[in-house]
């Protein structure tokens, strides 16, 4: 079964509404030109609204990094699901190791967040990964297959419901790549994890990105594992000129859909 690729550019803390349209309006023309690659770009909430009406009729997806799982109510500085659908928003991210480490979601948060967001029909980008001090004490798998069940728990959807991101913490914002087995080696592990807990169809559908230090030299190599559906991309996404070269990476090494 071929997965459709996808290629995220996560912005993080980053650009005024102005910089956001002329980083979208560059980008533009060249996703329309990328039909093999799902696109989205996931922004600040100030310029989010102008990033979904920009994006509305192109293949670019507009993505929120963080919304909160009730709909409405006393929850002072929150956004929710319907306040995001209600701008145009299509995607978003979830458990991204900044959210668990720097704002205590843990993993019971980030199931209930990714619960809300497919019942509500959007596609979430759930984050899982491991430390420095995990991966080097043995620890890994213990925390990446802990993370990936407590989302799989009690969820009945399709594998192509959801997508993974695999983004070590120890590679993200360092420059310190996985290497592509390294990658390849995390991702083909959560597969095998799907496989068993739910089916071959399920874990077959599943898209499952790699982030950590992403850039256009080292892109091609990453996309070309087996089990690598894409990428998710903070540094090397913030210039439009940067984050077209990773779309364009992920377009040639996509199989061909005709
Ligand atoms: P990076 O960030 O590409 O700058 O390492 C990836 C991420 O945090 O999603």
């Amino acid at each position: 079964m071929t997965r459709r690729s996808m290629m995220a550019a996560n912005w993080k803390m980053n650009k005024t509404v102005r910089e956001a349209q002329d980083y979208v309006a560059a980008l533009i023309p060249h996703a329309t030109d990328a039909s093999n690659v799902d696109m989205a770009v996931f922004t600040p909430l100030t310029c989010l609204g102008e990033v979904a009406r920009m994006t509305e009729d192109s293949p670019v997806l507009a993505g929120a990094q963080n919304f909160y799982f009730e709909d409405s109510g006393a929850f002072t500085g929150e956004v929710s699901i319907p306040m995001l659908q209600d701008i145009g928003v299509k995607t978003v991210l979830v458990g991204h190791s900044e959210r668990r480490e720097v704002f205590g979601e843990d993993d019971a948060m980030v199931a209930r967040k990714t619960k809300r967001a497919i019942e509500a029909g959007l596609l979430p980008v759930v984050c899982v990964g491991e430390t420095k001090e995990e991966r080097d004490g043995g620890g890994m798998w213990d925390k990446v297959s802990g993370q990936v069940n407590a989302v799989l728990e009690g969820l009945d959807v399709g594998g192509d419901a959801i997508v993974f991101a695999y983004e070590p913490i120890w590679a993200i914002g360092t420059g310190d790549t996985a290497s592509p087995e390294d990658a390849q080696d995390a991702i083909g592990q959560i597969r095998k994890l799907l496989r068993e807990s739910r089916d071959d169809a399920f874990a077959d559908a599943v898209r499952i990105l790699y982030g950590g230090s992403v850039k256009p030299g080292n892109v091609a190599e990453i996309m070309s594992q087996e089990d690598v559906d894409g990428g998710l991309v903070g540094g090397a996404a913030l210039e439009v000129d940067s984050f077209v070269e990773l779309i364009q990476a992920a377009e040639d090494s996509a199989p061909d859909e005709e």
